[in-house]
């Protein structure tokens, strides 16, 4: 499914992938990927050089790879982890990633790292300090940086910007890229009340090189971002929106719990050529059986990393 369509920072459409992941380790030793790309969990690899490091060197030598962190904490007031950068570029000097992501977000501070993708105030403010940082890390990475947008279960009330706002202006400002998660947008948007389809209209379409999509939970006051079900149908309905007014970008499930045989798991990338077709797969969002003793989606954030 690769074209050559490409966006504004150049990068082509890579066409389907998935995560690789330790499950399917012994699988794709012995069989085709199937798959056009792999998204790999930067952290998984930084100082691994044990059999994990052995797949990787094998999946790079066969397919394109992007490398996609969860600890570069963009968004923190402590000093960038210049540490944790040099460890990253080490790894993207064995990966030769396409590109690399992490998210808009905040993991901790006072150098703790709370393991959970933490939403940020939106304000001009909080967009001066992302800003000076994303250029500081492309200045180290030498290359764009890809920023996805998080799930989020909570809102600043000093917050002045929407984030497809905040998103927008930090490319103006840096050039950075966007790795769109179709599925936060749309459990950001249920738990914020506000449209997914209007934040997937009013970003900078020629900035995305990448989305995400993925199966959340109905834990019936919120949506919680477990990546572990199939994609439902309204994701996939903002998949297809968000395809065509970007013209087609590279496209990653993310699925990290409940983790299906790899033959599932391509069938279930796989149906975004239906889906780009105008066929929606009929999905219901996966409802909680804990749905009613869950009161607190607080919590649920400081204890699950999402990825
Ligand atoms: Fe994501």
């Amino acid at each position: 499914m690769t074209s050559d369509k490409t966006n504004r920072l150049g990068l082509s459409n890579l066409g389907l992938g998935v995560g690789l992941r330790t499950k399917h380790y012994a699988h794709l030793m012995k069989n085709e990927p199937v798959v056009d790309w792999f998204e790999i969990i930067s952290e998984n690899y930084m100082n691994n050089f044990g059999y994990a490091r052995h797949v990787l060197e094998h999946i790079v030598s066969i397919r394109p790879v992007v490398m996609h962190g969860v600890s570069m904490s963009i968004g923190s007031t402590d000093p960038l982890n210049l540490e944790y950068l040099k460890q990253l570029k080490e790894l993207a000097d064995l990966v030769k990633p396409v590109w690399i992501s992490d998210h808009l977000c905040w993991t901790g501070v006072a150098h703790l790292n709370t393991h959970d993708l933490l939403p940020l105030p939106l304000t001009l403010e909080s967009l001066k300090h992302v800003t000076e940082r994303v250029n500081r890390v492309q200045d180290i990475l030498k290359r764009p940086l890809i920023l996805e947008n998080p799930s989020t279960y909570m809102e600043f009330q000093d917050s002045t910007l929407h984030e497809w706002e905040f998103l927008t202006e930090l490319v103006n400002k840096t050039g950075c890229g966007l790795l769109l998660d179709v599925n936060n947008v749309f459990v950001s948007g249920f738990n914020h009340n506000f449209d997914p389809e209007h934040y997937i209209r009013n970003i900078p379409h020629k900035a995305v090189v990448q989305m995400h999509i993925a199966g959340p939970t109905d834990c019936d006051t919120y949506l919680l971002d477990t990546h572990d079900q199939p994609v439902p149908t309204q994701v996939w309905k903002l998949y297809r929106l968000a395809q065509q007014l970007t013209g087609g970008v590279s496209t990653l499930l993310e699925w990290d719990a409940n983790i299906p045989e790899y033959e599932e798991l391509v069938a279930e990338v796989n149906k975004a050529k239906q889906v780009l077709l105008g066929d929606f797969p009929d999905v219901p969002v996966y409802r909680s059986p804990l749905a009613d003793g869950v009161s607190n989606p607080v919590d649920h954030q400081m204890q699950t990393v999402h990825e």
